[in-house]
């Protein structure tokens, strides 16, 4: 129950990481939650470009944040999305999966067990392992599976 109340506390830090959202082209506002293993939480989000090609998303952002910060090790991601029109009290009408590229920014710094949380809400989400959304992946040498 513990558990589940921090998974919450982490999917509601990713609904608020969204508000800060910059999404002029698209309109899809993505928060991010990134929890590392010393309990530090970084919040991300998309940040668009007038270059599509130069966009990052929220992912991403609370990956390089974490890790130009020290970071390296990690537990769990938060992930919600959706429409610019919705806010913070609104159920969003989809989950929010990570994207491939960052499926593989996290494929370099996580576990296979690194937990991945896609959320509607605080109260309806789930919970994907990084192994499962990125199968048979390729990964830097040092890759924890070898220790
Ligand atoms: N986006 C993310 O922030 N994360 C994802 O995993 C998928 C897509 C952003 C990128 C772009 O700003 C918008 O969502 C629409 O693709």
């Amino acid at each position: 129950m513990e558990d589940r109340r921090r998974d919450r506390e982490l999917i509601q830090a990713a609904i608020e990481a969204r508000k800060q959202a910059y999404a002029p082209y698209s309109k899809y506002l993505v928060g991010a939650a990134l929890l590392a293993d010393d309990g530090e939480v970084y919040q991300g989000c998309n940040i668009e470009n007038a270059s599509y090609g130069a966009t990052n998303c929220a992912e991403r952002t609370a990956f390089f944040k974490a890790v130009s910060q020290g970071k390296r090790s990690f537990c769990a991601i938060a992930i919600v999305g959706g429409p610019m029109e919705l806010g913070q009290g609104d159920i969003f009408p989809d989950m929010a999966y990570p994207c491939g590229v960052c499926r593989q920014v996290m494929r370099e710094f996580c576990r296979p067990d690194f937990r991945i949380l896609v959320g509607r809400s605080t109260e309806d989400f789930q919970e994907y392992t990084l192994e499962e959304l990125l199968p048979e992946s390729f990964g830097p040498r040092w890759d924890h599976r070898d220790a």
